[in-house]
């Protein structure tokens, strides 16, 4: 399977096959400094390849929104190895975090929606980012279409409903088909009929463009498309079950 590398500098900007888009070999995360020191992830090992749909579950405060935003890039482990889509983290400078950042999709919690902007001129604003400016309103009226927001997609932040606005921060970060997506408890705030529009559309993303996909959940909806499912239990990786028959 080839991988367009945008916006990766160099070599690796060049089509790449890639066995691995998330490889973690012996990997321990501490927060604090000197005495407050605390140790929060032991020895994580795990991979993921493209297509994959992979569930996180645990406890609450077993580290998953830790690991999911080592993964993301959003804070630096130096201890083990973490490669992302083939770029290893550990020891990685700011800006080419920054780099890696741009191939993947995040929905966290806060959604952090611009409040004067329309719904669908939030999502544009991150089809520009990558330069696709003449085709950003159409790529944002299909992708909120999807979500079922077609009629929502001119009302600004304000004038939607709390799963409307999640919704809207999922379609933003999933409009550029991005190689990596990474959801904190993607479809807490949504009813049935929209966690199920998520979930297909997370699951076409995998399934048909090959987009790799990371979901802490505790959602039994979205267990069902998973390929596979890790849990964390107090910073370590306890079990991993194959899905594939789940619910049969
Ligand atoms: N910025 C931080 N500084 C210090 N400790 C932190 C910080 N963020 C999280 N922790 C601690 O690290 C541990 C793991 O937190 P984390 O948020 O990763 O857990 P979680 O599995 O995502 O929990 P939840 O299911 O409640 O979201 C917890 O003990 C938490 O208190
Ligand atoms: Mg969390």
């Amino acid at each position: 399977m080839n991988f367009s590398f945008n916006s990766f500098d160099g070599a690796q900007s060049q089509h790449t096959a890639l066995q691995f888009v998330v490889q973690i070999r012996n990997l321990n995360y501490y927060y604090g400094q000197g005495e407050l020191r605390t140790q929060v992830l032991y020895n994580i090992n795990f991979e993921l390849t493209p297509g994959q749909i992979v569930i996180m579950t645990g406890p609450s405060g077993s580290g998953k929104t830790t690991l999911l935003s080592l993964i993301g890039a959003l804070r630096s482990a130096d201890e083990g190895s973490l490669k992302i889509l083939g770029q290893e983290l550990v020891g990685l400078s700011k800006p080419k975090m920054v780099q890696v950042r741009r191939n993947i999709g995040f929905i966290f919690q806060a959604h952090n929606l611009f409040e004067s902007l329309t719904a669908s001129q939030n999502v544009e604003m991150a089809v520009e980012l990558l330069g696709n400016w003449r085709k950003k309103r159409k790529l944002a009226l299909e992708i909120l279409s999807q979500l079922g927001l077609e009629h929502r997609a001119n009302y600004k932040p304000k004038a939607l409903s709390g799963g409307q606005k999640q919704r809207v921060a999922i379609a933003r970060a999933l409009v550029n088909e991005p190689l990596l997506i990474l959801a904190d408890e993607p479809t807490a705030a949504l009813d049935k009929k929209s966690s199920h529009e998520v979930i297909m559309l997370m699951r076409k993303l995998a399934k048909e463009h090959g987009r790799t996909i990371l979901i802490v959940t505790h959602d039994s909806g979205i267990i069902d498309v998973a390929d596979r499912i890790i849990n964390l239990v107090d910073g370590r990786l306890e079990s991993e079950a194959m899905v594939k028959s789940y619910g049969q």
